[in-house]
């Protein structure tokens, strides 16, 4: 019997397969369990390794393609990555009722970043507000020779601006540097340039500065898409009633709104997964977006045009990239970019935003008329029937009895699978 403990020291300086063997022994892991850890299928687990830390294997995510859209007059085939059932099939259903109008229409508000530099200890912040904002030439400086790449590819320094807020621990001038990240998140970028910024913030006002950070309030970098259902397309006046009353319910109230926009994140975290992008950057982004003012709401806006029919548009921010972090050392990603096409970061973030919107149709149209369940409920009695053990043919077989019988439970897939093995 081994006596379970979480120190392993020394772990993080042994190969992936080493640490395997030392978690294995800690936690009492059978030799099944070792093999299958121990495939970690198309991510090399030396490729893995130079991710993170400690790793000991790979997490398999299936990886889906919604149909049917059009963005921007282009058919685009869309990779996601995520483990709920119904998120693809919904994304291709809101794009088929969209052809007929042309589909989906994307902007960007520009690719600007900002990075935090939280500044303390100063008796007259507004004197060192006006201290700082006269230096922006040399904050520009300072900013564009940390990352001469960045500039070479036509991003850098844009702006900066200065704000006092008034904490329990006095005041604080608080400095936003706005950098043009161009085709990269640009996390790396702009924590570089606050790091290196700092000092002389500190130096110029006599203050003492703290936190040197992006914030992920991407609100210079947001993703609009719009897109127009036609009454003949979704089946009638009763079905655009029905989900615009369903955003009127997430206008009003944020414990719908809560479960509305994780409709819509549905779609943006499968794609942004997808790519290697960072799903916690873009949904922080999204929350505090939908909080602006004040009360948390609705990410996207639903509307009647002119002759009767729905519209939707949808506007948030979306900080993604093509270069840096997973989008390239993850193979799986960089496929997926070569399946959407996409050339700049900002097509990339108009596609997300455009599944996004896609998805809080096909959710509130279901919510609206037959409710989520009946569809849900096909894929959901597959993954009932694996969790019973079905394999092969039988996989099918359990789930369509689950469904017919209205009774898409574990216990009663045990019994089917059962019968079905004589
Ligand atoms: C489920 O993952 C997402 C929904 O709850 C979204 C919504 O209610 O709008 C169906």
């Amino acid at each position: 019997m081994t006596t379970k403990t979480s120190r392993i020291p020394g772990l993080h300086k042994l190969s992936p397969q080493e640490r395997l063997q030392k978690v294995a022994e800690a936690a009492g892991l059978g030799d099944g369990v070792l093999s299958h850890l121990g495939n970690t299928g198309n991510l090399e687990a030396a490729t893995a390794d130079s991710m993170i830390e400690n790793v000991i294997g790979t997490l398999n995510i299936p990886l889906g393609i919604a149909t049917n859209m059009v963005i921007d007059g282009e058919e685009v085939l869309i990779p996601m990555a995520t483990e709920e059932s119904s998120v693809v099939a919904a994304v291709c259903n809101a794009a088929r009722q969209c052809r007929s109008t042309g589909g989906f229409t994307t902007a960007m508000s520009g690719s600007l970043m900002i990075a935090q530099v939280q500044l303390v200890g100063v008796s007259n912040p507004e004197f060192a507000r006006l201290q700082i904002l006269e230096h922006k030439a040399d904050i520009q400086a300072i900013c564009d020779e940390t990352d001469p790449v960045l500039v070479k590819h036509g991003g850098g320094f844009r702006d900066i601006e200065v704000r006092i807020l008034e904490g329990r621990t006095g005041p604080m001038v608080v400095t936003h540097l706005v950098v043009d990240t161009r085709d990269a998140m640009g996390a790396n970028a702009v924590n570089s340039m606050a790091e290196a910024v700092a000092p002389r913030i500190a130096e110029w006002t006599g203050g003492r500065t703290y936190l040197r950070i992006l914030s992920n309030l991407a609100d210079r970098r947001l993703a609009r898409a719009r897109a127009t259902w036609s009454l003949e397309d979704i089946g009638g006046a009763e079905v655009r009633d029905g989900i615009l009353a369903a955003f009127d319910f997430a206008d009003i109230d944020p414990y719908r709104a809560a479960t509305h926009n994780k409709g819509v994140m549905n779609g943006v975290s499968a794609v942004v997964l997808a790519t290697g992008n960072d799903t916690r950057a873009v949904e922080a982004g999204a929350h505090a977006y939908a909080a602006r003012s004040g009360q948390y709401g609705s990410l996207t806006q639903w509307e009647i045009d002119a002759d009767g029919n729905l519209t939707g548009s949808i506007e948030m921010p979306l900080a993604v990239g093509l270069i840096g972090g997973a989008t390239r050392s993850h193979p799986t990603a960089r496929i997926a970019l070569d399946i959407l096409g996409v050339e700049t970061a900002d097509r990339l973030a108009g596609i997300i935003a455009a599944v996004g919107l896609a998805q809080n149709f096909a959710a509130l149209k279901a919510l609206a008329t037959t409710g989520i369940q009946k569809g849900h409920m096909a894929l959901h009695a597959k993954n009932i029937a694996v969790m019973v053990g079905a394999v092969g043919d039988e996989i099918d077989k359990v789930a369509q009895e689950l469904v017919a019988k209205g009774k898409v439970r574990m216990d009663v897939a045990e019994d089917i699978l059962k019968s079905l093995r004589g």
